[in-house]
């Protein structure tokens, strides 16, 4: 009896101020209901409680760990933007040209660089060149060279055919560097050559040119008659060699800035892929990835039903936003696995932080796209209808607008509605009287409380 006592206490089984007590939590009812008639019956009891309880725990861990090992899968997966890479690669495998329009910090040069790695893992030759900076098409020339030849071996093909092509067309006056010729021949003839050389090579080659609606703008802005030639030039050669594919990326609606300087159809032939801001689960799994929260300031968990609440708050998931948020975030909730739990009131606490003056440049791409990519009268205009619409998260009705922004005519008010919803910065809503708002509730209130008069 006096075992029988021991061995109960042990296993808590009649002890109800044990914690364990609970059935389901045990493993076995059979284990709760053992009717303690003999030594060898409890003693059966015991080792059956005590198997049922490792089973589950073990059960439970690998369980866990399966699950881990499922998210940090689907998370890589889910925020990776694996979904738009391939349909990029795919698009260019299949002969086409793409122009990627997406808002500032959306996440485009992120994309590019990784559909880069992946197609370069395919076999393919592919150029970044980041043409954000550029006003000059003899820059664009230089640095599309020069990307060019650090990705190939020296004594390459293309090397070879390149110069021949330059003692061809202006003699052998320039040492062994072809961007010694930059200068001496247009622009267009040394792309040409470049580009022909490119096409011969063995490997099938891309080019990803970063930012082309601010070149576009910068270089038409000095010289329009020249930025028409010269663009008109490019789409020709893309013709030519067909068998190099393009991607142009732009933060700026590239279809404005080629209307308002008559050279839209100089980007006609492109495909538009759009590239969107994440969606909610993206988001999640985005925040939840260790590699971000090895970045953060405090690492953190948070349960789905805060961070919807914080998403709808956003308004935009870009990763860029939910990074700067989720580095701020101090989480004070309970314990897990090594990591506080972020509390509703802590994710709110982060958003506040960024809207602190400290904090000011983080939006400062805001503020310069409309005071340097837009003409004055548009800027005058856009910042006009950006006060009002920062008031409020439902924004305000065309008609309000069109109202508040006499004598601008109503058509030159949409117009303007129209560039800033391209860029991302405003969307309407869906619907007859649908409203103009900003789509980051961040962006907007970073606007009402810095920028609007
Ligand atoms: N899918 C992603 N996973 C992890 N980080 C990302 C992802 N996409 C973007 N980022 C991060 O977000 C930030 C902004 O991304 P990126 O520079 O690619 O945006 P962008 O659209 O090119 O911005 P800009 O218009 O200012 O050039 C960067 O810090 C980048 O590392
Ligand atoms: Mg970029």
């Amino acid at each position: 009896m006096q075992r029988q006592a021991k061995a109960t206490q042990m296993s808590g089984i009649s002890d109800p101020s044990q914690p364990l007590a609970t059935p389901s939590q045990r493993g076995g009812e059979r284990a709760f209901a053992a009717p303690r008639t003999n030594g060898s019956d409890a003693q059966k009891a015991i080792i059956t409680e005590f198997l049922g309880q490792a089973r589950l725990s073990l059960t439970s861990k690998l369980d866990r760990f399966i699950q881990l090992r499922i998210n940090s899968r689907r998370d890589k997966f889910m925020s990776g933007r694996k979904n738009e890479r391939d349909i990029l690669k795919r698009k260019l495998k299949a002969g086409q040209n793409i122009h990627m329009p997406a808002p500032r910090r959306i996440g485009k040069t992120w994309t590019i660089n990784r559909l880069a790695e992946d197609m370069r893992r395919e076999g393919w030759l592919i150029v970044e060149l980041d043409v954000q900076g550029m006003s000059a098409p003899d820059k664009f020339a230089r640095r599309l060279c020069q990307k060019i030849q650090n990705q190939l071996p020296t004594p390459s093909g293309l090397h070879a055919a390149f110069k021949n092509r330059l003692h061809a067309l202006i003699g052998g006056n320039w040492g062994t560097d072809p961007i010694n010729v930059i200068g001496q021949v247009d622009p267009v003839s040394f792309l040409d050559a470049l580009l022909e050389a490119l096409a011969k090579e063995d490997k099938q080659s891309a080019i990803f040119v970063d930012e082309i609606a601010y070149f576009v703008l910068r270089f038409a802005e000095r010289n329009e008659g020249d930025a028409k030639d010269f663009f008109y030039e490019l789409r020709n050669l893309q013709a030519e060699y067909s068998n190099i594919r393009w991607l142009f990326t732009g933060s700026i609606g590239l279809n404005f800035v080629a209307e308002r300087f008559g050279l839209g159809g100089a980007f006609v032939d492109l495909t538009t892929f759009i590239l969107e801001p994440f969606d909610e689960a993206e988001a999640r799994s985005f925040l939840r990835d260790p590699a971000t929260q090895m970045g953060f300031n405090h690492q953190f968990h948070a349960s789905d039903e805060d961070l919807k609440v914080l998403f709808e708050e956003l308004g935009w998931l870009a990763p860029y936003y939910l990074k700067l948020v989720g580095n701020e975030v101090r989480p004070s909730g309970p314990e897990q696995d090594g990591r506080l739990t972020a509390k509703q009131e802590d994710l709110q606490d982060a958003m506040e932080k960024l809207l602190e003056p400290t904090r000011k440049s983080e939006f400062a791409v805001w503020r310069e796209h409309i005071d340097k990519n837009l003409p004055q009268t548009d800027r005058d205009l856009a910042r006009g209808v950006l006060g009002p619409l920062s008031a409020a998260a439902d924004g305000e009705t065309l008609d309000t607008l069109q109202a508040a922004m006499v004598p601008a005519t109503p058509k030159a008010v949409r117009d303007i509605l129209d560039i800033l919803q391209s860029d991302g910065l405003i969307d309407l809503t869906k619907g007859t009287k649908g409203r103009y708002r900003f789509r980051s509730g961040l962006i907007r209130r970073y606007w009402q409380q810095y920028e609007a008069d």
